[in-house]
């Protein structure tokens, strides 16, 4: 049996709605803080290590169904789906620089995950709009990390309802939003925006993802009011803790939310 790995990339000519991501313009700094922190795909970089548990426990059985990983990256995610058992999936990024690099994560994984029947293809495609993905496709579409780095949340809501297969689930992470910020100092500050409103910020911790790229602020509520909007029905949530080491460093952490994690389904019977 031979393994079969594909990959593919998405021309931005074809796909009228594709803004450079900015992303790609930290490409390099970004995905060399990611890959310091993990090795051949185990991350133990924290938010990974509070948020991935969480989403693999709330996927159903992944053999021979369609996964979509959006917000990809360097593909964390991904491969861990196809570690769990995956037959195909395929990871979507906006930033072409880092769906290359998630390409160069592929032997690596394979090797250590030995799942000699995945299909496992990378795309470089918008979220917010899924162009290059027929409606009703997939079984399933997570997105580890991705939520508040677009600006328009409910376009990624609608897109995701329409590429789902009826029954099909949307499990999704995101730092929680009411947890504080790592300073450049080592330390934690408050959140810099008000809780309560939608917004944009930058910290100016240039060591953290925070201080690089603009985060898009909600508050939880809204999280869940936008996907009921666009279809989608909650089926699932769960507040993560921060992981072990961070919380001896930074014991503020016992005291609030690190990560958030929730699942919605598409109404309908999902196929067996
Ligand atoms: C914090 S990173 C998370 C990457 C990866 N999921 C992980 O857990 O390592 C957020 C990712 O979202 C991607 N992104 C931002 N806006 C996007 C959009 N509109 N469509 C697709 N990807 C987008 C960025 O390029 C970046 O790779």
């Amino acid at each position: 049996m031979t393994h079969q790995i594909t990959s593919q990339t998405i021309s931005h000519a074809i796909v009228p709605s594709l803004t450079q991501s900015i992303y790609d313009t930290v490409a390099v700094w970004y995905s060399d803080h990611i890959q310091q922190q993990h090795a051949l795909g185990e991350s133990v970089y924290p938010a990974h290590e509070s948020v991935i548990p969480a989403m693999l426990t709330m996927l159903p059985p992944l053999t021979n169904l369609d996964v979509m990983d959006i917000c990809c990256g360097t593909g964390v995610f991904t491969r861990a789906l196809i570690a769990v058992g995956a037959t195909r999936a395929t990871g979507v990024d906006l930033a072409a620089l880092l769906i290359e690099k998630a390409q160069s994560y592929i032997s690596p994984v394979t090797t250590a995950n030995r799942n000699l029947h995945s299909t496992l293809t990378y795309v470089v495609d918008d979220a917010t709009w899924l162009l290059s993905q027929p409606s009703s496709s997939q079984d399933v579409i997570t997105c580890c990390l991705g939520l508040t780095d677009v600006p328009n949340l409910v376009r990624v809501y609608q897109a995701t309802y329409r590429v789902l297969r009826p029954g099909g689930v949307a499990i999704s992470s995101i730092i929680h939003p009411a947890a504080p910020c790592s300073t450049a100092e080592g330390g934690l500050d408050y959140l810099p925006v008000a809780y309560h409103e939608e917004t944009v910020y930058t910290t100016n911790n240039h060591k953290s993802v925070r201080g690089r790229v603009p985060t898009y602020h909600r508050p939880l509520s809204q999280y869940l009011s936008l996907a009921r909007a666009a279809g989608l029905q909650l089926a699932d949530l769960v507040e993560t803790r921060a992981p072990e080491p961070l919380l001896r460093q930074q014991p503020l952490y016992g005291h609030v939310p690190y990560g958030l994690v929730l699942k919605f389904q598409k109404p309908g019977a999902a196929r067996s």
